[in-house]
């Protein structure tokens, strides 16, 4: 079976490890953004398909039988070009994404907002000095803020000079609490913005939930309709079972 993985995440990385041992053939892809991106055991490419067009000839001239699309939360744009793909190729399609933070107990307390757009007003309100954990991406948004201490940590740093009330702190999580919590107070953050990337832990979000910091908090772009999703690595293995199953019961019908 040749499956294509759509990677980037820790979660990309643990299903490569899982998959070796049941006899898949795995490349994963990369979108090659990230100047390290630790990359995973196995066969890797790197860099976009362009567009829904290009994967679906990847697709085809590959002759990938399965896709599982494991990208960030916040990839919608792949997502969706995945999704419009592999309905075009005919290619099964599954949805890693790993569990929202939604489901915290300190999650009703957050300001939860649509957009990055609406979490700069809200910010606004809430407090004078920010964490921005959004990603690099995004930063762009936010450069208007000369007039308030920010501290953005990233994973590399962004191509923009930020105003001289920034602070840009480089660092992968994922992060201690006691580091966070040190961070938080070292640099009086009273705001936290960040994306419900999801995952197991969070420690900036168990710091500011201990130190009383409001959180503002963006939702993730909604999967694509009619796509299957799971939230764990061992949920794939299951899926692709079936699918095989599938194939090998078409296979069977048509002799
Ligand atoms: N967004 C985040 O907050 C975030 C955080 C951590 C890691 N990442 C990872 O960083 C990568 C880029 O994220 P993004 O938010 O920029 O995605 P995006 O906005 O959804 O995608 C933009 C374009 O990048 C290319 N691309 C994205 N992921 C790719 C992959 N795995 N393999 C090949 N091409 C890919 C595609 O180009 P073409 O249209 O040319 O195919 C896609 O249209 C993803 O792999 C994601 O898992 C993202």
């Amino acid at each position: 079976m040749n499956l294509l993985l759509l990677g980037g995440t820790s979660e990309a990385r643990e299903l490569v490890a899982l998959l070796a041992a049941d006899n898949v053939d795995v490349v994963t892809s990369l979108a090659g953004s990230v100047a390290d991106p630790h990359p995973p055991e196995g066969t890797t490419r790197v860099g976009g398909f362009g567009g829904a067009d290009g994967l679906a000839d990847y697709l085809r001239g590959q002759h990938v039988d399965v896709v599982v699309d494991a990208t960030h939360p916040f990839a919608g744009r792949m997502s969706a070009n995945a999704a419009a793909a592999c309905g075009r190729a005919g290619v099964p399609l599954l949805r890693l994404s790993r569990p929202s933070w939604a489901a915290r107990p300190d999650a009703a307390s957050w300001h939860w907002v649509d957009s990055i757009d609406r979490a700069r007003e809200v910010a606004v309100r809430l407090g004078e000095r920010v964490f921005l954990a959004i990603g690099r991406q995004s930063l762009g948004e936010f450069i208007g803020w000369t007039d308030r201490f920010v501290l953005a940590r990233v994973v590399d740093l962004p191509d923009l000079a930020v105003p001289p009330s920034w602070t840009v702190l480089r660092g992968r999580g994922p992060f201690r609490i006691e580091d966070d919590l040190d961070l938080l107070r070292s640099h009086d953050i009273d705001v936290l913005v960040t994306k419900d990337s999801g995952g197991p832990t969070d420690a900036k979000l168990d710091a500011a939930s201990e130190l009383g910091v409001p959180v503002v908090m963006i939702r993730r772009p909604a999967p694509p309709e009619g796509v299957p999703v799971v939230t764990d690595v061992a949920d794939v293995v299951v899926w692709l079972r079936g699918v095989r199953r599938g194939a090998a019961g078409q296979r069977r019908r048509s002799r």
